[in-house]
């Protein structure tokens, strides 16, 4: 018996003359989680699809459990006991979770689940420890839980290798926990776990062994054991990497202009009575815990979700607040659920980023063509977008690119109140600097920055001053500069300060 789940060799892909992998061997064993890393575009999911089933390759060979494979398709993998959790989920949503669990697998019954299959999703839940309901629709279920479906469906189809391309991106901290505890589990009972992603803490607690890849090509495997986060760094970018937070600019004087003043605002999406204000160059941060209600205010604010109270920018008063009204106010806005809030697959970068901004690159309603090339390729150098065609097809870009076409989008019109939810979840570490210092460079231009990130410190680090939220209040006032992250949450939870600090991963 092969000690392999999976052997590569030798495998070299290209889109037409964009060579996307080289030379790649390696080998995934049984029972063991196998990290793969590298930046943005480096090839991880190309590769993750070559194994999956969903990507040809051009030359080389590939074996699964000992047998090299001949016709290869997802359906060609799954028989083989391989099954891809994509970066984008693919279950159906109008679905409940049971169907979708056994989707393909049972006869077409018009949806309605035998008394066998109910038999059978209890177990498949019990084994996996999700708690799920089979009968939930899975549109009304949070992105972590319909990560949950698409692994009982992997486990359902007895899949003995699981590809799960950046599950975590969407969870928090406690939800990655728990993900991980299947994880683990999924390993003990003898399968493969290959794991993709950007957060390097959760390589280095929860796999066996990594790849590292850099454009195309692998830099080096090894276990677990001899890696620190700066050696995986290191060996992603090629060359040592500054991990630490840019400096702060100096806040602003007590005289600059306060652009962004919210006023007892209250919503149905459960803000209670927010009040806060912002000045031209000042960052300031949200600070709590996911549901605590900072995407709410951040939408509320910018019409996305309707509320009561006043907003007032740059000292105007803002009624009938929308997000077409907001745009033309000079409000930028980079919310939280990016893929949902959509690019455009059918367009190229160039039309993704400057839509909503046609008056900025129009004059007397006709579009200034020029203009609007030199502003996009602007955005692409400031956050480094690969490929970096203007005219690029996004619908072929990384999931990190795409989500840099995104972020691009939302403060292309140089923006007077930048709203950023997240800005920095699914890219890599190099673009994670440059949108530290893209932030402070808004900052600097004089804008009002209000910044969200579900990491304390990098929201504390990144901002001048914080509120602290929870259950939809401002619980009160911080100077980020003399802040840590353990009187944040001493401050939100008022309790023991090391067993919060450790439930969330940040001690
Ligand atoms: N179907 C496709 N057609 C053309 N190019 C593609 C296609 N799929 C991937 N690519 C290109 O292959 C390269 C590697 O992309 P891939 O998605 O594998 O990167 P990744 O390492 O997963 O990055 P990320 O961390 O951003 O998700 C990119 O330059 C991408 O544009
Ligand atoms: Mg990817």
């Amino acid at each position: 018996m092969s000690e392999d789940a999976v052997r590569l060799e030798g495998i070299d892909k290209s889109f037409g003359s964009a060579r996307v992998l080289s030379g790649i061997s390696l080998a995934f064993a049984r029972g063991e989680v196998h990290a793969l890393i590298g930046e943005n575009g480096a090839g991880k999911s190309s590769l993750g699809k070559i194994v999956g089933g969903y990507y040809s390759f051009d030359t080389g060979s590939l074996s699964v459990f000992g047998k090299p494979v001949g016709h290869w398709s997802p359906r060609a993998a799954l028989q083989s006991g391989i099954a891809m959790i994509h970066q984008e989920l693919q279950l159906v949503p109008e679905l409940t979770v049971a169907q979708n669990v056994f989707l393909g697998i049972e006869a077409n019954r018009g949806g309605v689940l035998s008394g066998s299959e109910q038999a059978r999703f209890r177990a498949l839940d019990e084994r996996c420890g999700f708690g799920l309901s089979a009968s939930t629709v899975v549109a009304d279920l949070r992105i972590a839980e319909r990560q949950k479906v698409e692994i009982m469906r992997a486990i359902a189809r007895d899949a003995r290798v699981i590809i799960m391309d950046e599950p975590t991106s969407s969870l928090t901290a406690d939800e990655a926990d728990k993900l991980h505890r299947v994880i683990r589990w999924l390993r003990d009972d003898g399968r493969t776990v290959i794991y993709v992603t950007h957060f390097l803490e959760h390589v280095l607690e929860t796999a066996d062994r990594v790849t590292i890849m850099r454009d195309g090509r692998i830099v080096r495997t090894g276990e677990i054991a001899g890696e620190t986060k700066q050696s995986l760094i290191e060996a992603m970018l090629g060359e040592p990497a500054d991990v630490a937070f840019p400096p702060l600019p100096a806040p602003p004087a007590l005289s600059a202009p306060k652009l962004l003043e919210v006023a007892h605002l209250s919503s149905a999406s459960g803000l209670e009575d927010v009040s806060l204000e912002v000045r031209a160059g000042e960052i300031v941060g949200l600070i709590g815990l996911v549901g605590s209600g900072r995407s709410e205010l951040a939408r509320a604010i910018f019409g996305a979700d309707p509320s009561r109270g006043t907003v007032r920018i740059a000292g105007e008063a803002y009624e009938d607040r929308s997000p077409r009204q907001s745009v033309r106010r000079g409000i930028g806005f980079v919310p939280e659920d990016r893929r949902k809030q959509g690019l455009d697959l059918v367009q190229a970068v160039r039309p993704n980023m400057s839509l909503p901004h046609l008056p900025l690159v129009s004059r007397l309603g006709i579009l200034r063509t020029r203009e609007e090339r030199r502003r996009t390729a602007e955005m692409i150098q400031h956050f480094n977008i690969m490929p970096g065609h203007i005219d690029g097809d996004v619908a072929y870009y990384s999931g990190g690119n795409q989500q840099k076409v995104l972020l691009s989008k939302w403060v292309y019109g140089a923006p007077k109140v930048v709203i950023l939810d997240e800005p920095s979840r699914g890219v890599d570490i190099g673009a994670r600097r440059r949108i530290h210092d893209f932030v402070i460079e808004l900052a600097k231009g004089g804008a009002a920055v209000l910044l969200i990130s579900s990491e304390l410190e990098e929201v504390i680090s990144l901002s001048h001053r914080g509120y602290l939220m929870r259950d939809g209040r401002i619980l009160g006032e911080a100077d980020c500069r003399n802040l840590t992250v353990e009187d944040a949450l001493f401050r939100l939870f008022n309790v023991d300060r090391a067993a919060d600090a450790a439930a969330l991963g940040v001690a």
